[in-house]
């Protein structure tokens, strides 16, 4: 149903409820004006359809991705923002949403397949909204390894010119050698991987993490009304 036709849905029942019974036309129909009356219902009702507004959306192997998605989102509720938290394969559709976030980690310098599917997915509707990307990979604090990752995600988001994100970041990611899968364990092991005899470590920083999804809440406009009211 177009939106535009919501107040005349309203003044129609209305009307018909009126002409049907009689104590009707007393009050509310004299009280207030039909047309007010529609005019205020169509408010509400496209305050509710605001009401989701900002998608964190995620793609992840182990799990360290949707804990930052988590915080992300988190975050955002606590600046006031309505979210929506979902893997990125369970996204259906990106009605009211008004920013997307689109988190990934890097494997062998290739962003997750989920988070390419998606921006392939939905690209008509991404076109025309503001989107931010971040990306885990970083195992160690070396200067030279976080360039070569942003490099790596650069180079993964060249492949959608059509995407003009509103923000893009890396964060450190968080890797465990005893909990890998198979094939992972067969590709550490080998000596010229970069994983080689890597530690277990987790280099995801939550105070840099929070202090991004602040700033895409400050970019993302005014909170929704509901959002902001004290509990
Ligand atoms: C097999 C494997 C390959 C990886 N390749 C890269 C890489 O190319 N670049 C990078 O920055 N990080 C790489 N990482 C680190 C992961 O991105 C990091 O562990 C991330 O936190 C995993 O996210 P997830 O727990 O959400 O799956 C790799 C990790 C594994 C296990």
């Amino acid at each position: 149903m177009p939106l535009q036709a919501v107040p005349l849905y309203f003044s129609k029942i209305i009307e018909y409820l009126a002409v049907r019974d009689e104590r009707l036309l007393f009050f509310p129909y004299r009280l207030f004006h039909l047309r007010w009356l529609a005019f205020w219902m169509y408010n509400l009702f496209m305050m509710n359809t605001q009401l989701i507004s900002i998608l964190v959306t995620y793609a992840t192997r182990y799990g360290s991705t949707r804990e930052v998605a988590e915080a992300v989102a988190a975050t955002l509720g606590e600046a006031g923002r309505e979210v929506d938290l979902q893997p990125v394969r369970k996204v259906r559709s990106l009605e009211g949403y008004s920013l997307v976030v689109l988190g990934a980690p890097l494997y062998i310098g290739r962003w997750h397949k989920d988070a390419h599917r998606f921006l392939e997915q939905q690209r008509e509707t991404l076109d025309h909204k503001p989107v931010a990307v971040f990306a885990l990979g970083p195992l160690h604090e070396a200067e030279d390894q976080w360039r070569a990752v942003r490099l790596q995600l650069e180079k993964e988001l060249a492949k959608y010119p059509w995407l003009a994100p509103a923000a893009v970041e890396v964060f450190g990611g968080k890797y465990d050698p005893a909990k890998l899968r198979f094939s992972d364990k067969v590709l550490a092991a080998a000596p010229a991987s970069p994983l080689y005899q890597v530690p277990a470590c987790d280099l995801r920083d939550w105070a840099a993490i929070r202090t991004w999804a602040a700033g895409l809440a400050a970019q993302a406009g005014a909170p929704s009304p509901q959002a902001s009211s004290p509990a």
